[in-house]
């Protein structure tokens, strides 16, 4: 049995922007469910009620380069699970609203301090439980620092048999900061060598973890090889070639109690299975009503599902004058369904869009409820990133018989096989390039294989929803990490 630390800034269903935060849940419940004895460490957000958790006896005195920082622990638990979740509390730091930021595309000011806090707690928290971990699993840029503090000092203060593992979900945001915040990880004296956690001038997180982490994941096979190319590597590349011997790639998988048709809780009373398809029927009628749309189930509907940051491929569908989504409900008979919400000028964009096109509906926020509706109840799901560490919601889509519209990279391309006009084999839509031309050409595809080719279509739809992505076999490859 294994003591594993996971130490992470969001974990369902306390905290979540993006796919993390479902990853770190599942996983440990499933490394629970595997015998090991796992922990989660997260800061303790305004919006995470006290009065569900209780407070740990004494509290931690935390030295961050300027002084100590005093903080309470809260412990919870994962719902039905007995996967103890602490709670860093600090209210100057955390006592408001957001998580990185008031909004998502702005972080806030202080956040060197305050994920350096997070990470510098984690070894504080053992020593106060008297539970040191075997692993220390840090997840992107907020908690990299922890894998540098390991190696640089708390090896030498009891943490000797600790290895750390480093998951990167996501290259493209790297926690970079003014070289002044290096005081809250390293001693003022050692000023002058900030080798590791320097890159082009600046603080960078991720880079300390990236250099000194025992192990580094990341969320899919393809993904893992494509951050050691320029294109895709943010800057990192070659360091991550460098540390390529100790690289891998695991492929996320998805939380089967949540999003199942059969007993997803938010379609009811039409849940359905790949044998009883009928129930999708009804969640398509209900869905274009809710959104206003013509209630017509021989149109086909996209949905799409996402936070709106170019990561996602938003100028290339909706960017004024140019982007493809416009043209495409002008020129063909379908509908789309779209849930988000992030950079100013997309949402302001996509409510002019719904204002102009009927066969548009957008809601701009986050509704858990809404994105199972359009899981379930949409006959195709588009995702065109520029680059998908891993992406959840093509998964999810998979299950529901919702057939994803993919760009050919990171785990889109682990996740989806492309269909085969001849042959009918094929869970989705892949295509190459991210251009508006391109998805206008592909969307146009789609809806002539859905008006010319129903079996296929159907027959995908079942192999699809027979497709499993389950956290066994994934938690397994995490558990021969950790072994080392
Ligand atoms: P990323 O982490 O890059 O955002 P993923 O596909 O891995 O991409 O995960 C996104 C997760 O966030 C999914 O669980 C998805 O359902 C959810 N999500 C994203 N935007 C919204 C939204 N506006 N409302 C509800 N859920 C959302
Ligand atoms: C990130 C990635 C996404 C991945 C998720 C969980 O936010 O953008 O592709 O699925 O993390 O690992």
């Amino acid at each position: 049995m294994k003591k594993i630390l996971m130490v992470t800034s969001e974990a369902i269903p306390f905290a979540k922007t993006g796919g993390l935060a479902d990853v770190v849940t599942a996983l440990s419940v499933q490394l629970k469910a595997m015998g090991q004895d796992v922990r989660i460490l997260m800061p303790r957000y305004y919006h995470i009620d006290r009065n569900s958790l209780k407070q740990v006896d004494g509290a931690l005195g935390i030295w961050l380069g300027k002084g100590e920082e005093w903080t309470a622990v809260y412990e919870g638990s994962l719902p039905g699970v007995d996967v103890p979740v602490y709670f860093l509390e600090h209210e100057r730091f955390y006592g408001r609203d957001g998580i990185y930021g008031h909004r998502a595309d702005q972080g806030f000011e202080d956040n060197a301090a305050r994920y350096s806090l997070l990470s510098r707690g984690a070894f504080q928290l053992c020593r106060m439980l008297h539970w040191i971990p075997d692993v220390l699993h840090c997840h992107d840029w907020p908690s990299a620092p922890a894998c540098y503090l390991l190696k640089k000092e708390e090896q030498y203060r009891g943490f000797d048999k600790t290895k750390s593992v480093l998951t990167i979900h996501n290259l493209g945001y790297q926690g970079i900061f003014s070289l002044d915040d290096a005081v809250y990880l390293q001693p003022e004296t050692d000023m002058l060598n900030l080798s590791t956690l320097e890159f082009a001038g600046a603080l960078n997180f991720l880079k300390s973890g990236i250099i000194t982490a025992d192990k580094i994941t990341t969320v899919s096979p393809t993904y893992a090889e494509e951050i050691k190319r320029p294109e895709f590597g943010f800057g990192m590349d070659g360091l991550l070639n460098y540390r390529k011997a100790d690289l891998s790639g695991i492929l996320n998988g998805i939380d089967y109690s949540e999003w199942d048709p059969e007993k997803d809780e938010y379609i009811k009373p039409d849940n359905f299975s790949e044998k009883r398809i009928s129930g999708k029927n009804n969640v398509k009628k209900r869905l274009q009503q809710e959104m206003g749309l013509h209630v017509k189930q021989s149109t086909p509907l996209i949905g799409i599902v996402t936070r709106l940051v170019d990561q996602k491929g938003i100028r290339e569908l909706f960017e004024p004058g140019t982007g493809a989504v416009y043209s495409i409900c002008k020129d063909m008979n379908v509908q789309f369904v779209i849930l988000g919400s992030g950079d100013a000028w997309c949402e302001a964009e996509l409510t002019t869009l719904s204002k102009k096109l009927p066969n548009l509906s957008v809601t701009i926020g986050y509704n858990n409820r809404l994105a199972h509706m359009i899981e379930a109840g949409c006959d195709f799901f588009l995702m065109p990133s520029r680059y998908e560490p891993c992406g959840l919601n093509q998964i999810y889509s998979l299950s529901y018989g919702t057939l994803p519209i993919v760009r050919n990279t990171g785990g889109l391309a682990d996740t989806v096989e492309n269909y085969n006009q001849e042959t009918g084999s094929g869970t989705g839509f892949v295509f190459d390039d991210l251009r508006p031309d391109v998805l206008y050409n592909v969307v146009r595809w789609v809806i002539e294989t859905w008006e010319s080719r129903k079996e296929h279509i159907r027959n995908m739809r079942k192999r699809a929803m027979r497709k499993r992505f389950s956290w066994e076999n994934s938690a397994g490859d995490y558990l021969k990490i950790y072994e080392g």
